[in-house]
């Protein structure tokens, strides 16, 4: 979700403006992919270089965050999405974080969306702290070196239940992943929109899945074309 500031910069505002309004595209988007029955939507809402921000800014993101997490209820239950932050969690501050853990627990039943938060999150750190607690593992005899495979690793992350995305999504122009799910998008497909968040609406979600359905996707293999296209060819065989 990027390029807040810039929207509200091109709209003579401060920058905290564009957070502000950047939680109304959070909830259009959440209740868009909901109701069209996405299963799992990842939005990185705040990275671990995020905390590198003047102090003020950061401090008005979380509280905006407790402020989302808190009013954003009534909309999840209604949505039947389960809410999940990834990340450093324990960096977040104690009242937001309490927050956070609470509507994990009024929403741990919902089935329809898994909306996961990434919170001060960061690729190389999930890595790491994966791979400190898998060595751990191994040291202490609960996990042998040579049973280490790509579902083993994927089990020491924040949360290995996250699907692998089969769409990523970039606003505000910007060519670069920035530390987001780098283990995840393998093999993802990518859709950038020169739209800044907050103006990212139905309309630019709706755009971004369009041009995903048109893609071809052979995750490395070959498809012929006497067979089923993309990720129907991935179930067939
Ligand atoms: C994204 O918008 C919000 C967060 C990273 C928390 P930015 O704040 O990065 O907006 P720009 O990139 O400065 O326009
Ligand atoms: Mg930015």
């Amino acid at each position: 979700m990027d390029g807040n500031g810039r929207w509200a910069e091109g709209r003579g505002m401060r920058r905290i403006f564009g957070h502000r309004e950047g939680v109304n595209s959070v909830r259009e988007t959440t209740t868009e992919c909901a109701r069209m029955g996405v299963k799992s939507l990842t939005l990185y809402a705040f990275s671990v270089e995020n905390w590198k921000r003047p102090r003020a800014e950061v401090r008005y993101l979380m509280r905006l965050l407790r402020r989302y997490l808190i009013d954003e209820r009534p909309t999840l239950m209604e949505n039947d999405v389960r809410l999940l932050g990834i990340g450093r969690l324990a960096d977040i501050p104690e009242d937001a974080l309490a927050t956070l853990r609470e509507t994990e627990r009024l929403t741990s039943e919902n089935r329809g969306m898994v909306l996961r938060l990434a919170l001060s999150y960061g690729s190389r750190t999930e890595l790491a702290d994966a791979s400190r607690r898998l060595a751990e593992d191994v040291l202490a005899g609960r996990l042998k070196s040579e049973e280490i495979d790509e579902e083993t690793l994927r089990a020491y992350l924040y949360d290995p239940e996250t699907p692998d995305p089969d769409l990523l999504i970039r606003t505000a122009g910007e060519m670069r992943l920035s530390n987001f799910l780098l283990w995840q998008i393998s093999y993802s497909e990518f859709h950038v929109t020169d739209v800044c968040w907050p103006a990212f609406r139905r309309e630019q979600l709706l755009e971004a899945l369009r041009c995903y359905a048109a893609r071809e996707r052979r995750f490395g293999g070959l498809i012929q074309d006497d067979k089923p296209k993309g990720i129907e060819a991935e179930r067939a065989s």
